[in-house]
């Protein structure tokens, strides 16, 4: 029996390489048909899956668009696409469903190894899918209007620097829905965060501050300018640190831009031993129709915590009530480098928790979470952040686990952000929305 079944494998085994030689004569690279090919099979995946990062120009070292270019790295595509290593993504998938998901499939994980281990043919090219058409320079499909900083930012070799603004008037006549927008710095390695802040004409923050140009808060003379560096209620266009994606909001939503009103820049820069200069560019693209729903940015935050030397897994938390009715639409937890895991929950009446997401933070990759399903949130619904810190010298981005941490600026300060989106009414702004009778207290 079992010298059957031997002999039977070497009989298959030979018919096969037989075909196979017989077809290599005709079209010269034909493998089985159940071989994966890098044309047919391969290709698909990394142009859905790997190239937004994966391309040239893109924050990943190699591109995998031409098989040339794919060809030496498939041994470690399987491997790292068999660990989930690769697309980036840290929430747990026990919770929540994320439309912005790149995970792979377990048989698209089964397609690269069976590519791997067949030695990567290329097959024929005639089978490729149509090239994914990129926007040069951006990872939308669409770009309408390019803000840049005017002044380049002069960025010291080392030491800090403090965060830094700069304010650009966007001279729009008349209020402006956005459905898509992306930041992009120049200098991609000093860009710690940006913000990009919508400042309505009517808005106080910072009406001291000059336009056009970099400044900080020592710069500012007065005490309420110098205030104004470090907090604000100012709607929010879109948050950028490494690894985030842009923003691309559902159909009918949209961000709002008065008439009138000036981007701010926040910048936070960190140094690398080579002194440098950044001009960051926001690219946004304008919504074809009126929206029925305005997209907010709110945050939950606790800054006031201290971690202690070396704990391992601390604790914070905080929590608020949603005042007004809202659509929930995604989250974008933001610690620095103890941060270890974050969770939004909703804390129900009855004392039970129903968890949104909970994710295995990495500083490294600051990641937005879209909800595949917009989740209603009633008025006076409760929701919490809580994010656990590692200042243990077990934590390999640990600046110093002797160290008693605070909430700061700086990365080897801590912070405790949960920032997440709501879709409400199109006429209703952040500060209306913040009104209610309940008298509860959610930081905005
Ligand atoms: C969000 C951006 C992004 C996406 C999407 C992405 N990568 Fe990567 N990839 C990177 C970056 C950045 C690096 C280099 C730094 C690192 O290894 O973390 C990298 C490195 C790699 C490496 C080399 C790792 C090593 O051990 O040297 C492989 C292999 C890889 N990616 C495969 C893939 C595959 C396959 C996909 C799609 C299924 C993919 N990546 C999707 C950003 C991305």
């Amino acid at each position: 029996m079992t010298r059957f079944k031997i002999f039977f494998g070497l009989f298959v085994a030979g018919s096969l390489s037989a075909l196979f030689a017989i077809g290599m004569a005709r079209t010269s690279v034909r493998a089985s048909d159940a071989t994966p090919t890098f044309y047919r099979d391969v290709l698909p995946i990394l142009q859905q899956h790997c190239q937004s990062c994966h391309r040239p120009g893109e924050i990943a070292p190699m591109p995998f668009v031409t098989y040339a270019q794919t060809r030496p790295f498939a041994t470690l595509i399987a491997a790292d696409a068999a660990k989930r290593a690769m697309p980036p993504w840290f929430a747990d998938p026990s919770v929540g469903h994320f439309a912005n998901d790149p995970s792979l499939t377990q048989s698209e994980i089964a397609t690269l190894s069976a590519w791997a281990a067949a030695q990567a043919p290329a097959g024929n090219p005639q089978d490729a899918p149509p090239p994914k058409h990129w926007v040069e320079g951006w990872n939308l499909p669409r770009v309408d209007l390019v803000v840049k900083m005017p002044t380049p930012v002069a960025i010291p070799a080392t030491g800090d620097v403090e965060y830094t603004y700069e304010i650009v008037p966007t001279g729009f006549k008349e209020g402006k829905w956005v459905q898509m927008s992306e930041i992009r710095p120049s200098s991609r390695e000093n860009v710690h965060h940006a913000v990009v802040y919508i400042r309505p004409p009517d808005s106080p923050w910072l009406r001291h501050a000059p336009i056009r140009v970099p400044f900080t808060a020592s710069d500012m003379t007065g005490e309420q300018d110098k205030h104004d560096t470090h907090t604000t209620k100012a709607d929010i266009l879109l948050v950028y640190a490494p690894g985030s994606s842009p923003d691309n909001w559902p159909s009918g939503m949209a961000k709002f831009i008065p008439a009138g009103s000036d981007l701010v820049f926040q910048m936070h820069y960190t140094t690398h031993g080579r002194a440098t200069t950044d001009q960051t560019s926001v690219a946004i693209a304008f919504a074809q129709r009126p929206p029925t729903h305005r997209v907010l940015t709110l945050q939950l935050t606790n800054s006031d915590f201290v971690i202690p030397p070396g704990d391992p897994d601390h604790r914070v938390e905080v929590h608020g009530s949603i005042p007004n009715d809202a659509l929930l639409l995604s989250f974008f937890p933001h610690l620095h480098l103890r941060g270890k895991k974050f969770e939004y929950n909703i804390l129900r009446p009855d004392g039970t928790v129903q968890p949104l997401l909970r994710v295995n933070y990495n500083f490294y990759w600051q990641l937005s979470y879209r909800l595949a399903q917009p989740l209603p949130l009633k008025a006076g619904t409760v929701l919490q952040a809580v994010a656990w810190f590692d200042n243990s010298k077990n934590n390999p981005h640990n600046p110093d686990p002797d160290a008693a941490v605070y909430w700061g600026d700086q990365t080897y300060d801590e912070m405790m952000v949960g920032f997440f989106d709501v879709a409400v009414p199109p006429n209703v702004d952040k500060p209306q929305f913040f009104i209610r009778g309940d008298g509860g207290a959610m930081q905005h």
